[in-house]
């Protein structure tokens, strides 16, 4: 591949991946994603993050073309998950002298998934790292992913490596810089890499971005997806946006159901909020559409109803896996309807209450329950629901 600079010296080095069809086995991918590391040139070279084990070899490769027989000196470690540390092992049998740059919690991850360290640098908040012309800085930022995360700033050109923060899902398909490629299709994979991977930790990305603020950041290199260099306001924005849960008038609506009962009491509510001038409505079968598009849904939109039908006396299990995904990232600032239906006893509305109890949003209106086939008592009761989400979300 031809190389590719950042900046006089620093290059990417890149792979993509086609193969994967569940991102950590469990986000689907069906445009893929991309794995990155950055390579700086220097009186001492360094590497900040690695890539993904497979690519390992074609990875030692591309180095070896830059640097020749030069050493590798600093592997900045800026996350530990494996789709970035996969090939450390490799670095440090390639290159036994370097030295692992990393914070206190850093280590003990290097020890615990590949190697007990042997040559190590421990950075702290606002410390450098001086290559020559290149002067290096480090910045905390834990659980944004791991608790080990932190980002490195390069001060000579001002290059934020920002480690999973500001990636995305998705190819880089020839483009790699984000004037390169078109927005619009990544803005729906950079959002579902950011609410299914890092949307639990909204609270720990905020302080994060307020921390960086400070610096005079004039490109963001993250390990997925597109270099930010002309547009870093628009993924800086979003990011505000989606990590304050800065949230859109529109309704989720997501149901389970097995004979269709369940799922025409949502389209009964559906249409009464379309009738009051909502426009952003999505309606889910928990059944067919995988929760990462789902919880990416309920990160834009401030409306939340579920409806499950009982299944042995509990929820219907396609949603109680999403339910227990929600509970599991706790997005804030919700309204929230239940309704449910069943044959012979209940268990989804029951379990619904659990869940309305747990994730705390407020409920609009009392659930509605009901007994195989739609009857119009009912049905007046699924309109009254959808009235008070309408009202709520539009305040009237
Ligand atoms: Fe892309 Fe948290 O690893």
């Amino acid at each position: 591949m031809q190389k590719v600079n950042l900046a006089e010296k620093i290059y990417y080095l890149g792979f993509n991946d086609r193969r994967t069809h569940l991102f950590e086995n469990i986000w689907p991918i069906p445009h893929g994603i991309s794995y990155s590391s950055y390579l700086i040139v220097d009186d001492k070279i360094a590497l900040i993050d690695t890539v993904e084990r497979s690519f390992i070899d074609d990875y030692l490769e591309q180095i070896e073309d830059i640097i020749g027989n030069r050493e590798v000196d600093y592997l900045i470690i800026n996350h530990m998950e494996p789709d970035h540390s996969g090939a450390l092992k490799a670095i440090v049998q390639k290159y036994p002298n370097v030295v692992l740059v990393g914070n206190k919690k850093t280590f003990g991850f290097v020890e615990t998934f590949y190697i007990k360290p042997q040559k190590v640098l421990m950075v702290r908040d606002d410390e450098t790292l001086d290559l020559g012309k290149h002067k290096l800085q480090f910045q905390m930022i834990p659980m944004v992913h791991w608790p080990e995360t932190m980002v490195t700033f390069e001060e000579t050109n001002k290059i934020l490596f920002s480690g999973d923060a500001f990636g995305s899902y998705g190819t880089l398909d020839g483009g790699i810089f984000d004037d390169e490629i078109n927005l619009d299709f990544y803005e729906v994979e950079v959002m579902r890499y950011f609410t299914n991977i890092v949307g639990k930790y909204c609270p720990h990305t905020q302080r994060a971005i307020k921390k960086l603020a400070p610096l005079d950041i004039k490109m963001i290199a993250a390990t997925h997806g597109p270099v930010w260099r002309t547009n870093l306001d628009w993924i800086l924005t979003r990011y505000n946006k989606w990590s304050s849960y800065d949230l859109d008038l529109g309704v989720v609506i997501v149901y389970g159901s097995m004979y269709g009962n369940t799922q025409k009491m949502a389209e009964v509510i559906a249409r009464r909020i379309a009738e009051r001038g909502i426009k952003n409505i999505r309606v889910y079968d928990a059944s067919k559409t995988h929760s990462s598009y789902i919880i990416n849904d309920i990160f834009k939109y401030k409306g939340f109803i579920v409806g499950s039908a009982a299944y042995n006396n509990a929820l219907f299990p396609n949603v109680e896996i999403l339910l227990s995904t929600i509970e599991h990232m706790a997005p804030k600032n919700h309204y929230l309807g239940i309704f449910g239906n069943y044959s012979w006893n209940g268990g989804g509305v029951k379990n619904l209450l659990a869940f309305a109890e747990n994730i705390k949003w407020e409920m609009v209106y009392t659930p509605v329950e009901e007994q195989g086939a739609l009857k119009p008592g009912n049905r007046e009761e699924l309109i009254k629901l959808a009235d008070a989400m309408a009202d709520k979300l539009l305040g009237v």
